[in-house]
């Protein structure tokens, strides 16, 4: 088995991408578990987790760090958090939810992973959980909304750090289904560009996900 690392805390083994698992034994949505040198690592699935098909497709700045501080917007179920809470194991990760009744899943796996806080809220009103956060390195959306764009930048103006990374996920049918994906991507781009981000990197995650762009962007303090 050929194994390298191809991020800080993120594993090419031969042609997946994995984690090391911080709860040894234990799958958070059927993945594949594969211990190498004493070492359990979790198999990443670009179907399942859209930042997983960014680093297939290619994602070159990869921000998460063994310490890092994220907030999470649209946590669900946790499937991405829990790769997320993998890599930054002496960090923490928001998660941001909504709906109480996948809040209720989410509570079991954060119940067996010390860095993940579940945080039952809306996205959209941010100062809502000023109580709850803390700045952080990163914050990483996707809710698969119309307004999207404008939450992300709410929330990165409240509680991203001076030199953090944003991550969006723009779903282009979420914003609309009768318009040209290209069109939605280059509209949603000038936003975050008139707002003062510049944006590092574009990722088209075809054929992972249809109509999906990853946004990685800093702002111009
Ligand atoms: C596409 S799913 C996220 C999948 C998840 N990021 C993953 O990769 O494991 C979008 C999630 O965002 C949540 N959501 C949508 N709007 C929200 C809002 N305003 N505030 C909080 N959560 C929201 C939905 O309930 C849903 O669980």
């Amino acid at each position: 088995m050929e194994m390298s690392e191809r991020f800080e805390g993120v594993y090419q083994i031969n042609d997946s991408i994995a984690t090391i698992n911080l709860n040894p034994g234990i799958k958070v949505y059927g993945e594949k578990l594969i211990e190498l040198e004493d070492t359990e690592y979790r198999l990443w699935d670009p179907r399942r987790s859209k930042l997983c098909a960014a680093i297939k497709n290619g994602q070159n700045i990869f921000p998460f760090k063994k310490e890092s501080k994220i907030l999470y917007l649209g946590a669900s179920a946790g499937t991405t958090p829990s790769h997320i809470s993998d890599i930054a194991y002496n960090g923490i990760v928001y998660c941001v939810e909504f709906s109480p009744r996948i809040m209720r899943d989410l509570m079991e796996l954060c119940k067996h992973r010390k860095n993940m806080v579940p945080c039952l809220e809306d996205a959209t009103q941010p100062p809502n959980y000023l109580s709850i956060l803390e700045k952080v390195d990163i914050i990483y959306c996707d809710v698969a909304q119309p307004k999207q764009s404008e939450l992300f930048m709410d929330n990165m103006h409240l509680y991203l750090k001076e030199d953090g990374y944003g991550i969006i996920i723009i779903k282009s049918r979420s914003i609309d289904v009768t318009k040209n994906p290209k069109k939605i991507f280059r509209e949603e781009e000038g936003k975050l560009k008139r707002n003062g981000y510049r944006i590092l990197e574009k990722i088209n995650l075809y054929p992972y996900e249809k109509d999906h762009m990853a946004f990685l962007c800093q702002i111009d303090f």
